[in-house]
């Protein structure tokens, strides 16, 4: 892939600076190319971060046909930089672009194009304890009109935004709401898909929540209520008896997340079991209260690991425990090792990006 590199401005030059959190600054240049049936992808390009220029009745804006990805750069311990398991990243954009009707990105140029920005502004990857990179590929369907088809042309671009823990308060817990009222996905929908509509689908109960104390609602599956599927931004694993851990298997209607599926496989190198099962509710909730499941943690490149301290069900509230437990801070640590570079990396998750030392 030919990619421009634009010329920045002096006053576009702008550095790594504070206040950053979680994706609410972002870096000077960003990436974009564009689709159409008759160029195919073509004007690939890394210029200044700027506004899109949409006429408003773009269909994306109407009609949601639009994906995206999140994936974390990591500063090592060599200045070198990592990313994690993009791949599988790159992989997981194609599927959802295909539940949404959307066109395939070429797996081996999305990458370059990562790769290509990140190194461009590798100065934006911090360097402090878990801070990292976060890079958003999106891709929006940018044909005009209000006909409901799927678009013929788009739109792929990717920014980045240095960040701090997803969750205000670090790897303290957080605490679950869990909804019996509403659905955020059903099998034979969008749940798969890293698509906008699943995080609108969640909005009203998450903000509902929110000043209850509940950080993440927990979302059942859609048809009988029951079956425990994912939160809001994670998926979630449930630790019975201090060594066993269980998250729920893929139900065609959760995001097979590669968080979930890195804590799977590493898991047993550090003497706990994994797996996959149907969990139902009112089995967690029973073993909870019996002390049987003794943690509770989220898993998403965002969030990474976040424990998780209460599940509210029915206007009860079911305490799992305060303080971090020992499998997720364990799981926490062998995790960021890898991704940082400080551990060796058996499973060849990790891509090294050389890049020069920074000032
Ligand atoms: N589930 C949802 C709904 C998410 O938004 C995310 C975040 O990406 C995850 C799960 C975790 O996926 P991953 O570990 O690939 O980031
Ligand atoms: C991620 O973990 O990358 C996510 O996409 C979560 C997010 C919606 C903030």
């Amino acid at each position: 892939m030919e990619i421009t590199i634009e010329p920045l401005s002096e006053n576009a030059r702008r550095p790594l600076a504070e206040p950053f959190g979680f994706g609410n600054v972002f870096t000077n240049r960003m990436f974009t190319q564009r689709y159409t049936a008759e160029q195919g992808w073509h004007d690939a390009r890394i210029g200044p971060y700027a506004p899109l220029m949409l006429d408003p009745a773009t269909v994306v804006l109407h009609y949601g046909q639009e994906i995206f990805e999140g994936i974390k750069a990591y500063r090592r311990p060599d200045g070198h930089i990592n990313l994690f398991r993009p791949w599988e990243n790159v992989a997981r954009m194609n599927r959802s672009a295909a539940r949404m009707a959307m066109v395939q990105l070429e797996p081996e140029a999305h990458l370059e194009a990562i790769v290509t920005l990140v190194r461009l502004e590798h100065e934006w990857v911090p360097n402090g304890e878990n801070e990292s990179l976060y890079i958003r590929p999106t891709l929006i369907a940018t044909d005009v009109g209000l006909g409901v088809y799927a678009s013929k042309t788009y739109l792929h671009y990717i920014i980045l935004s240095p960040a701090r823990s997803y969750f205000a308060g670090g790897f303290k817990p957080v605490s679950v709401y869990v909804s019996k009222d509403y659905v955020r996905a059903v099998r034979g929908g969008t749940g798969t898909a890293k698509t906008g509509g699943n995080y609108a689908a969640s909005l009203l109960e998450s903000e509902r929540v929110k000043p209850l104390g509940y950080q993440q609602v927990l979302w059942l599956d859609a048809v009988e209520r029951r079956y425990v599927e994912e939160v809001g931004a994670m998926n979630i694993a449930f630790v019975y008896n201090g060594k066993h851990i269980v998250t729920p298997a893929l139900s065609g209607s959760i995001l097979e997340g590669i968080t979930r599926d890195s804590v799977l496989k590493l898991a047993p190198t550090l003497g706990y079991e994994a797996e996959e099962a149907r969990l139902d509710i009112h089995d967690v909730l029973r073993d909870i209260a019996s002390g049987e499941i003794t943690e509770v943690f989220g898993m998403g490149t965002a969030a990474v690991i976040a424990p998780v301290d209460r599940l509210a069900y029915a206007e009860r509230d079911y305490t799992v425990r305060e303080a971090p437990g020992p499998v997720a801070l364990a799981l926490f640590k062998a995790l960021t090792d890898i991704q940082y570079g400080r551990a060796e990396d058996p499973f060849g998750w990790t891509l090294k990006i050389e890049v020069p030392a920074s000032t």
